[in-house]
């Protein structure tokens, strides 16, 4: 039976990046460095209020659970920002990754040499750079309850409350020191343990659990500090695990160390390996629609897809180096360009990463 990917483009630039990454898969297919897979396309985000009246519409969540890898663009634009939250396009993300039960999400941060000056911070401080952020996606204050506003005597209020019970740090925990022992085997845990109980928790459940990886060397730090560090020295990190919202923040300051967040891939995996691939980016709505944007994180989705869900390392392998071998030919989207670059689009990238990737075989 051939895999089954599904396709979520979703808005602003989704479209297009995942444009790409459709015809690599198509490419693959061609070249055969994959087997034959079934591709289909669901609606989710903003394209899926405008057709179905809802961010992600029953259909989206059958094809999804049914798919073995589901690769997803991004969503929101200003057009929804009025909408209630509950109607807004990120809440169909949010309602996928929970539907899809992914809790682990993988966010590498790789710097490649070619990029180093393209980053924020000095070249000596990026060079190299190879980071992971394991992230808890379905828990915390993004889903904590109760929730919500309130009117008290006129006076608006409104809360969120982060919360982990010990079963929703350890089976992340877990997966953050697998991840470990396949990379340089440092594990940081990063909490807010000298405010917040959760964080006092959550170092406790992942010091217990970091007696089972002995060969794993676990750091707790403050995520003030985490960021300070980031930015500071950020190549002291091998995996970096922390809950929903600080892996968020976290992850988008990573980002800028790689060049640019249109580097970024994630993959968010459940307990049975079936995993969502999204670009870390957002939907970018000031430039969609003119084929400016960086497709390589959504490419470099479809590398994370093929390790993780679809067991085929070597294919993954093909399209990593064919990305190395697009970066070392000059090419670059507007986003990683430096002084004096030429700038090629969306389309050109996706072209020149196919390019490479028949010639390398
Ligand atoms: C991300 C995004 C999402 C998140 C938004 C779009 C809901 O920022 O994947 O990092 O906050 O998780
Ligand atoms: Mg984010």
């Amino acid at each position: 039976m051939n895999a089954h990917v599904l396709l979520l483009p979703g808005d602003g630039i989704g479209p297009e990046v995942i444009a790409q990454a459709d015809k690599l898969l198509g490419a693959l297919q061609a070249q055969n460095i994959i087997p034959p897979i079934d591709i289909s396309h669901a609606l989710i985000g903003g394209a899926a209020i405008d057709a179905d009246n809802t961010p992600l519409p029953d259909k989206t969540i059958t094809a999804a659970l049914a798919a073995d890898g589901v690769l997803l663009g991004a969503v929101g634009a200003p057009k929804y920002d009025s909408l209630p939250s509950d109607k807004k396009p990120e809440k169909g993300l949010l309602l996928l990754r929970k539907s899809m039960g992914v809790f682990a999400n993988l966010r590498p941060a790789i710097c490649h040499a070619e990029l180093a000056g393209a980053s924020s911070l000095r070249r000596e401080l990026v060079e190299g750079l190879d980071i992971l952020i394991v992230r808890e996606l379905i828990g915390g204050i993004y889903f904590g309850e109760p929730r919500g506003r309130q009117d008290n005597d006129g006076i608006r209020a409104a809360a969120n409350t982060m919360r982990y019970d010990e079963n929703e740090i350890t089976r992340v925990a877990h997966a953050a020191f697998a991840a470990a022992q396949r990379r340089h085997k440092k594990l940081c845990s990063v909490d807010k343990a000298n405010v917040l109980e959760v964080s006092i928790l959550w170092r406790e459940i992942v010091s217990a659990i970091g007696k089972e990886y002995p060969d794993v060397e676990l750091s707790h730090m403050y995520v003030d500090n985490a960021a300070m560090q980031l930015v500071r020295a950020p190549k002291q990190f091998d995996v970096i695990l922390t809950g929903n919202l600080f892996g968020d923040i976290l992850s988008d300051a990573a980002a800028m160390l790689t060049g640019s967040i249109g580097m970024l891939p994630s993959a968010s995996l459940n307990d049975q390996g079936r995993g969502l691939y999204e670009p870390v980016h957002g939907s970018a709505p000031d430039i969609a629609g003119k084929n400016i944007a960086n497709p390589l994180a959504a490419i470099l989705s479809v590398e994370m897809m093929l390790r993780y869900s679809l067991n085929l390392p070597q294919a993954a392998d093909c399209i990593a180096s064919a990305v190395g071998q697009t970066l070392s030919s000059g090419k670059r989207t507007a986003d990683i360009a430096q002084a004096g670059d030429s700038i090629c689009g969306c389309e050109e990238m996706g072209q020149a990463v196919i390019d490479n990737l028949v010639a390398l075989q």
